[in-house]
């Protein structure tokens, strides 16, 4: 058996002890993005990962890992893009999974997909997502270096803010999709997802991201940090330069990991 073939078989095999029976396209894309920079170390591979947790350094990260993490989110929006475990299924066009770096060691999380989000099936693609866009490039990094996400997958109707049962039925894929990236900090972009992450539930309505901004707290030992919500910036631009402050402590975070 050629050498390629048989690391095709031995990346399979390691797959199917992991319990997938089938691979997403990703995989194959992956697989021949990695086999081009030439660094297709798999052979003997046999030691499921089980999180990006025990993967230590970003930078480090072989093709195995990046394959597992890929194949993990690919199931997760596999389930999101079926699931129906609140009313918010009826409401969307599409539902709209996080998109991103898988190695991101910053990553954002919005509140729900808006118009256009839902239309297109991506995340912060409208207005806002132009706003966040402008923010992530102040930061020094391209939108492609993040990972973006948001606290509900599928668009409220008339815009209206997610309930707190439709938020609490998301957070399982929000939570895995947060376990799957393990960044380094998190900005939440509004009361939504960052009262979610906080666990403060029956709150998310009377608490104001103004009183919460300026201090960070920790989501299984990753810090985050609340900002205003872009779609908040865009109707009242005053609050801008504290956006600003909260993106200098998320970035000082990265500095201190790198
Ligand atoms: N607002 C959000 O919270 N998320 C989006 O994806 C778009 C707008
Ligand atoms: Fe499922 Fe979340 Fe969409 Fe509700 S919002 S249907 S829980 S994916």
């Amino acid at each position: 058996m050629g050498r390629e073939i048989e690391s095709i078989v031995n990346i399979l095999t390691y797959y199917k002890s992991l319990g997938f029976n089938e691979l997403p396209a990703k995989f194959i894309e992956s697989f021949l993005r990695a086999r081009k920079q030439s660094y297709l170390s798999l052979q003997g591979a046999t030691t499921p990962v089980k999180s990006r947790s025990s993967i230590q350094s970003a930078g480090s990260m072989n093709l195995k890992d990046e394959i597992y993490i890929e194949a993990e989110l690919e199931k997760i929006k596999e389930e999101v893009g079926k699931c129906t475990k609140c009313q918010l299924s009826k409401s969307r066009t599409n539902p709209v999974f996080g998109e991103g770096n898988i190695k991101a060691r910053l990553m954002f999380i919005g509140e729900a997909p808006g118009v256009d989000e839902d239309r297109q099936g991506s995340p912060f693609v409208g207005e806002a997502g132009k706003l966040l866009t402008s923010l992530i490039q102040k930061m020094g990094f391209k939108r492609e270096e993040v990972y973006i996400t948001n606290t509900v997958k599928c668009h409220p109707p008339n815009n209206r803010d997610p309930l707190e049962e439709e938020v609490s039925s998301c957070f399982e894929y929000l939570k895995k999709e947060i376990e799957i990236i393990s960044p380094k900090v998190i900005m939440t972009l509004g009361k939504v997802a960052t009262y979610v992450l906080m666990g403060m539930k029956g709150k998310i309505k009377e608490l104001a991201i103004s009183k919460i901004r300026g201090k960070v707290f920790s989501y299984n030992s990753i810090p985050v940090v609340p900002t205003f919500h872009p779609a908040y910036l865009l109707r009242d631009r005053k609050d801008k330069w504290l956006t600003w402050e909260d993106a200098q402590e998320a970035l000082k975070y990265i500095k201190n990991h790198s």
